[in-house]
């Protein structure tokens, strides 16, 4: 573990209740095959390998006893004194199941990453650097990195614009200072605690628009830094990101190609 007396005592809340409709798998994603196991498995082994949290929260989808039973599989395989794994149901929304892992969090606590099961083949190097700027004092990090594309704003045409095309450009974002942003996201308990608190006083309209935990923090006005992420450490969400991580795992460098 890395947690030593002068770190704060860390745990995982790992989210893996959504649908995964856009992979079209016909089942929970976590629950889709890579690599002779699953997306659940694979994003499990990855906070493990990391070392760094007493505690692994799974938010599963509500009734679903397949990914339970991998998880109860999973615990078999950790070693004494590894970290406590803990099954929850999640919530209707992404930010519903980090809330439901929030509340089965253990006594003493003190620091929590999130992680995307969807984010399975992140590696470890990532985790560390959130638990280090964590360890340094950032009360939220999150990893980072830069974007390729250039990133414009648009809105919808109307009238006679629509029959040019459906959509108008309205600017250009200045690329330089644009990061995609990924998880694990680090924070202080206290402070995650109180941005869902926040977070539950919001219309349904700015809630729905919540894709991730540090914009609720930015919310509260707490700074909010970041690290670099890494490429690897992809989202998969289309069928195409399956396919780059069944050849990331696949390649040429091995079972679990590291670009840190
Ligand atoms: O939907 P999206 O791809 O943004 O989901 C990101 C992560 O949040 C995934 O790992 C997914 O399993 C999780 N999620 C969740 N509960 C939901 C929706 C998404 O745990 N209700």
């Amino acid at each position: 573990m890395r947690n030593s007396s002068t770190r704060p005592v860390t745990a995982v809340i790992l989210v893996a209740a959504g649908s995964g409709q856009r992979l079209g798998y016909g089942m929970p994603k976590a629950a889709v095959p890579l690599g002779g196991d699953t997306i659940l498995i694979h994003a499990l082994r990855g906070i493990v390998a990391a070392g760094v949290g007493v505690q692994i929260c799974v938010a599963l989808p509500a009734g679903d006893d397949g990914l339970r039973a991998q998880c109860d599989a999973f615990r078999d395989e950790l070693a004494d004194g590894g970290p406590l794994l803990t099954v929850v149901d999640g919530g209707a929304t992404r930010a519903g199941s980090v809330r439901a892992g929030l509340a089965a969090l253990m006594e003493g606590v003190e620091a929590v990453l999130v992680h995307d099961a969807a984010r399975a083949l992140t590696p470890e190097a990532v985790f560390h650097r959130v638990a280090d700027a964590l360890d340094a004092g950032a009360e939220a990090v999150i990893p980072a990195v830069a974007v390729v594309d250039t990133v414009k704003t648009v809105v919808a045409t109307d009238g006679g614009d629509a029959a040019i095309a459906p959509e108008l450009v309205t600017g250009t974002a200045p690329r330089e200072e644009l990061r995609a942003v990924q998880t694990p996201q680090g924070f202080r308990l206290a402070t995650l605690l109180k941005a869902h608190a926040a977070a539950a006083a919001l219309d349904p309209a700015s809630a729905a628009a919540v894709t991730d935990d540090a914009m609720l923090v930015e919310m509260l006005g707490t700074p909010v830094y970041a690290v670099r992420g890494s490429t690897q450490s992809l989202k998969i969400t289309t069928p195409l990101d399956l396919i780059l991580a069944e050849g990331l795992l696949e390649g040429p460098l091995g079972a679990r190609w590291v670009e840190g």
